[in-house]
């Protein structure tokens, strides 16, 4: 019996010596320390044999069931480790590697635009709101002095929700909102100044200056003695700011229902100065917005008593202005999103 547990060990050592994978030592195990294992056999025929001879076999099993089993541990242990060594390389993390840097955003020209309109405007005493897109046909005209049928609506291609909702087509709407909400107010002195500013729809033609959807800024001032001399102060003051000190602005009669006197307003061109250039197309001069006093008619409309308070308003293009200061020729460029575009603007603004 003791020579055959020294084979066992001499067979289970040379296969031992073949374990390549844990597959490998999978099979010896399950030969060597399983349940039918040479080892138990021989165990089991040991109570068969005197005393004297079982003691030295039972000695001899168990050392041998020793070097079994630590060897099959040893070499478990030694794949384990490996697993571990490999799966410990493959994750790697290089520290001295750059990280990746999160680039920061831009401001999109329309709003630089606007944010710097609106500081102008706010150094003023205006108050600054946005304002409802889907607007009722009262409020986009009827109190505007556009009543039903009125043939300066054509000047509006409207895109109609139903009968009596549209898609604004200015931002003048807010004007009428805030001159009804002035007149219900309980306050005496019926003054107010403001700025709107937002998105307009119009069934416009698309070309490289037209798009149905656009921006305006909308503004207008009421009280008791405002004059048209205010409504010229503030728009110089405020080309002057937004384009360069020496802008000049010349006022052109014009028409708006809203409006009256009604007043267009260009300002020296921001190319070559009033010299003349393509921009301008040779005068000298660009259009920038629409003004005006604000018609008795829509003071009367929105409940105020035009004997006791007027007004002056204005409206600016966003993307106008805009394409004007960068130099954009495509109104397209503001609404495509493209980055490589957007990121031409982080120098402006804070
Ligand atoms: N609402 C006009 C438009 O969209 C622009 C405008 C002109 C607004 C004169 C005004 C204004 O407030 O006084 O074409």
């Amino acid at each position: 019996m003791l020579k055959k547990l020294e084979q066992i060990l001499l067979d289970f050592e040379k296969q031992v010596k073949q374990v390549k994978t844990p597959a490998d030592l999978d099979n010896v195990k399950s030969i060597y320390a399983g349940k039918d294992s040479p080892l138990t056999q021989v165990l089991k025929n040991l109570r068969e044999v005197d005393p004297e001879t079982r003691k030295l076999v039972g000695e001899k099993a168990n050392e041998t069931k020793t070097k079994i089993f630590g060897q099959i541990n040893q070499i478990q242990d030694d794949f384990k480790y490996a697993e571990l060594k490999k799966q410990l390389e493959n994750e790697k993390v290089d520290l001295t590697l750059p990280g990746i840097n999160l680039t920061k955003g831009t401001k999109h020209p329309l709003n630089l635009v606007i944010e710097e309109i609106a500081d102008i405007f706010k150094g003023l005493g205006y108050d600054m709101i946005d304002g409802t897109e889907f607007e009722t046909d009262e409020f986009c005209f009827q109190k505007l002095n556009l009543p039903v049928g009125h043939p300066a609506r054509d000047m509006q291609d409207t895109f109609y929700v139903d009968k009596n909702t549209v898609l604004r087509t200015h931002c003048t709407n807010m004007t009428a909102r805030l001159l009804t909400n002035l007149a219900k107010t309980k306050v005496a002195e019926k003054n107010l100044a403001a700025i709107s500013y937002g998105n307009v729809f119009r069934r416009d033609d698309d070309d490289a200056t037209h798009s149905h959807q656009f921006t305006q800024i909308d503004g207008f001032a009421v009280g008791k003695k405002i004059s048209f001399a205010n409504l010229k102060w503030i728009l110089e003051y405020m080309c002057k700011r937004l384009f360069a000190p020496t802008t000049e602005i010349r006022m052109r009669p014009s028409y708006f229902p809203f409006t009256e006197p009604s007043v267009e307003v260009d300002i020296t061109c921001v190319t070559c100065a009033g010299l003349g250039c393509k921009i301008c197309k040779f005068t000298g001069w660009i259009e920038i917005l629409g003004a005006g006093m604000i018609a008795p008619e829509v003071i009367e409309l929105n409940g105020l008593d035009p004997s006791q308070v007027g007004g002056l308003a204005f409206g600016i293009g966003v993307e106008r202005v805009a394409m004007l200061k960068f130099g954009i020729k495509n109104i397209r460029d503001f609404y495509e999103n493209d980055t490589r575009f957007l990121q031409q603007f982080k120098f402006f603004g804070d």
